[in-house]
């Protein structure tokens, strides 16, 4: 079966209910790009996005989110949003995020992944894609 809408497979079985009322495995699953291009062009590794992705697993496993029914953090590929890097997406909300350091990424744990609201400052502008 082929996947659609450059989805991190896990995000797809995160989100798989059997009766379809959306119960999702884990209750914030965020994936950060990790990509890397080597010709030039933009991509997230170049802008801080592992330091980021490190710092946002420390600090979830720190305040003790992780795990099923919590939170879980996750590598990705490119996510095809590279003018809007470097980026991360909340699943199954689907809140995506552009983020500058790792104070941004204190708010989206913080704010997001522990309370449940939308760091709106932070979100990904809607026309920016590849
Ligand atoms: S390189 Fe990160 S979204 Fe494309």
């Amino acid at each position: 079966m082929s996947q659609s809408n450059n989805l991190p497979t896990e995000a797809l079985s995160a989100s798989h209910s059997s009766d379809g009322a959306g119960t999702s495995y884990y209750k914030h699953h965020i994936f950060f790009c990790l990509n890397e291009r080597k010709n030039g062009e933009a991509c997230c590794a170049l802008q801080g996005a592992q330091a980021a992705f490190d710092h946002c697993k420390s600090r979830v496993k720190e305040l003790g989110l992780s795990g099923p029914g919590q939170v879980r953090v996750n590598k990705a590929g490119c996510l095809d949003r590279c003018a809007g890097g470097p980026v991360a997406v909340v699943y199954p909300e689907g809140t995506w995020y552009s983020f500058v350091d790792t104070s941004d990424i204190d708010e989206i744990v913080e704010s997001h992944l522990k309370n449940g609201q939308v760091v709106e400052r932070l979100l990904t502008p809607p026309n920016l894609g590849r």
